[in-house]
């Protein structure tokens, strides 16, 4: 296990399967990723491309009949006195005393309903001073007053009363605002946010992105940002990897992704993104087909009944590697690897 490249996180070939009555999901089936320290990877792909189980096996809280069946997690996580170690966090149990103590505190994670992450019978203030009881060894009084001024960091009015209110009583824009306090309390060198904005109306969706770069920008955090948003990713994001049936089909920086995609999902995701200017009447372009069924994946290339590009004899037989056609730029495509 190396990782020599200073990476904050670097997945490595990773596979999480969910074993139902039916038959096998292969939700993830071969992810690599890479997250630098303090910058923002953007994760896209339509749904059910397993982005969510890609997060979720990264924090070891994948839902039962789920399990990570290989690959790699490699964490590097800080020590005190300022050095660092790598960590495989895919060899640890989910509930080790290890993934205990870096779930909340060195990678924490939002998700996309407030509501998910917060629980509707206690105070805001109790929820966000058990995460620093747990982490941190401090009094229930210290922890208070620092639920408070994290309150105020995200931009919670009259935080010395709100403190005391129960979810129902804020809006859900405030109730994001509580779970970004909660997730950051701990100050994490990770925060997973799995599509922290779409519960939310545009307005408070602006809010909430401009709170979570100050807050990276503050702490020094890396973001893996999953959204369905390419605006959000444009926005946002220093890398991004696009996610298609399991896989990453193509991981680069966002200038390149925009700019120089090469794999062809990358390329009609694109193209189906409206831009300014544009005849209002145009139609978007769509991709043809329909994700395939998970229980039925197709042979060779996932993508290739879809592909416009797609070669018979190879995309449908030949199962793509991942490749680097530049530094920082990896395409898994039999047919645009050259
Ligand atoms: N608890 C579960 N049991 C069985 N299958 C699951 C479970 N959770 C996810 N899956 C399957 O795993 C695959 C990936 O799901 P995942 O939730 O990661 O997709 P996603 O990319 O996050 O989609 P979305 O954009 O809709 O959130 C899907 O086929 C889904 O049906
Ligand atoms: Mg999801």
């Amino acid at each position: 296990m190396t990782n020599d490249n200073g990476y904050l996180l670097q997945v490595r070939d990773l596979h999480t399967y969910f074993y139902l009555h039916q038959g096998v999901v292969k939700a993830v089936e071969g992810v690599n990723l890479r997250i630098r320290p303090g910058s923002t990877l953007g994760v896209v792909g339509e749904s059910g491309c397993g982005k969510s189980v890609t997060a979720r096996s990264v924090l070891r809280i994948v839902e039962q009949p789920g399990r990570i069946v290989s690959g790699e997690i490699v964490f590097r996580r800080k020590m005190k006195g300022g050095q660092t170690e790598d960590l495989n966090l895919g060899a640890f149990r989910d509930q080790s005393r290890e993934m205990r103590e870096i779930r909340g505190k060195e990678i924490s994670m939002i998700f996309q309903e407030p509501m998910a992450s917060l629980s509707p019978h206690y105070t805001i203030g109790s929820q966000i001073s058990e995460n620093l009881l747990l982490h941190q060894d401090i009094s229930k009084a210290d922890a208070r007053d620092r639920t408070i001024e994290l309150l105020r960091d995200v931009g919670i009015a009259r935080p010395e009363a709100r403190v005391d209110a129960y979810p129902y009583q804020l809006s859900g824009g405030m109730c994001q605002r509580a779970v970004i306090a909660m997730a950051i309390a701990c100050r994490p060198s990770l925060l997973i946010a799995d599509e922290p904005t779409t519960a939310l109306d545009v307005t408070t969706q602006a809010q909430i992105l401009d709170l979570l770069r100050e807050m990276q920008e503050q702490i020094g955090m890396a973001i893996m940002l999953i959204t369905h948003d390419l605006g959000v990713v444009a926005e946002m994001a220093d890398d991004v990897a696009v996610m298609y049936l399991g896989r990453v089909a193509e991981h680069a920086d966002v200038d390149t992704i925009f700019h120089d995609a090469r794999h062809p999902y990358t390329q009609a995701l694109l193209r189906s993104i409206p831009t300014v200017g544009s005849e209002a009447r145009e139609r978007l372009a769509t991709i043809r087909g329909m994700v395939p069924d998970p229980f039925n994946r197709p042979s060779g290339c996932v993508f290739h009944p879809r592909c416009d590009a797609a070669q018979a004899g190879l995309c449908d037989v030949e199962t793509p590697v991942t490749v680097e056609v530049a530094p920082n730029h990896e395409v898994t495509c039999c047919a645009c690897r050259g």
